[in-house]
């Protein structure tokens, strides 16, 4: 079908709707103005994608979501939403009333701030703790997509860590050392550093998630070699325990240094999207028992990927 001249210049060469902005030296863009609610055309998806690949986070602003129209956007871009979160089994069914999107805030269903020794604020503290999503499933989590409703006064960023940077900067006897290594990764390896009250009865605890991932791995179509840790590992596989932990801990703090180091300040109606295999995030402290700051997230798993290959 030939397109009219008008169609036809209407679009940047790219075939997509979106251009981006770099935001960091090694990671991080922001896209061009879009209202993702609309977005259902494959030109702009693989755009999206290709910006992940490269950017590893990249940010939407001004998304005018309501229901689950960012369920159904994060079902657009990646398909397979993780609808089997841990956050359930701690917390029960989230006040948001669709599966697959997690209540990412420090407010109750009542609606008002949490108080301090509030349960969901107990389990929600790992979120300040180094991690990659859902690193504990098999899949693991791909991409995580981060809505902002609610946004308090006072700075209450999130942070991201480009772990193909990280990797890149060790130095070649490490990478050597670390090729073929495995790490098991738990639902409740950073609760437990917390001292989170864990008593759960058998049909939960056997509802909990664990998986062995590969410490360092390719991501496929960008072909970076990435590092994949997360404080939810406990041990590595190849090593004796306390070697392993030590072996992460010095990764830990290798892969956290500033240079490697985002911090996205929120505004209402941001989208943030990260991938999972390319990215550690946190959230720093902030005053969570005064301000209300709510989020909602939608995480996909990494299933092996044919139709936007
Ligand atoms: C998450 C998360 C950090 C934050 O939702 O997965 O880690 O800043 N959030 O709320
Ligand atoms: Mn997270």
């Amino acid at each position: 079908m030939q397109l009219s001249q008008d169609k036809a210049t209407a679009k940047p060469k790219s075939g997509g709707a979106l251009t981006f902005q770099s935001l960091h030296p090694l990671f991080v863009a922001e896209a061009s103005a879009i209202d993702l609610r609309t977005v259902e055309d494959q030109a702009t998806l693989k755009q999206i994608h290709n910006a992940l690949d490269e950017y590893a986070v990249v940010v939407f602003r001004d998304q005018p979501f309501r229901g689950d129209e960012q369920l159904k956007f994060a079902q657009r871009l990646d398909r397979n939403v993780n609808f089997n979160s841990t956050t359930a089994v701690f917390l029960g069914k989230g006040r948001l009333g669709y599966e697959g999107m997690i209540d990412v805030s420090n407010v109750t269903d009542k609606g008002e701030v949490w108080g301090a020794n509030d349960r969901k604020r107990m389990s929600r503290m790992s979120n300040r703790l180094w991690h990659t999503d859902a690193s504990f499933q098999d899949p693991a989590g791909r991409y995580s997509m981060l809505w902002a409703k609610t946004v308090p006064p006072v700075s209450a960023p999130t942070e991201f860590a480009d772990m193909r940077a990280a990797y890149d900067a060790l130095d070649d006897e490490l990478k050597k050392k670390l090729e073929g290594m495995h790490a098991h990764h738990s639902s409740i390896r950073n609760k437990e550093i917390l001292g989170f009250d864990l008593s759960l009865d058998q049909k939960d605890m056997e509802k909990l998630h664990t998986a062995d991932h590969p410490l360092v791995r390719t991501i496929p179509r960008s072909n970076r070699r990435s590092l994949y840790i997360a404080t939810h590992v406990t041990h590595i596989l190849e090593l004796p325990v306390p070697e392993g932990r030590m072996v992460l801990h010095e990764l830990m703090e290798h892969a956290t240094q500033r240079q490697f180091v985002f911090r996205h300040e929120w505004q209402q109606g941001d989208l943030v999207i990260w991938d999972n295999r390319a990215t550690m995030h946190r959230r720093p402290p902030f005053d969570d028992l005064k301000y209300p700051r709510e989020l909602v997230r939608v995480t996909t798993l990494d299933y092996p990927e044919s139709a936007h290959a």
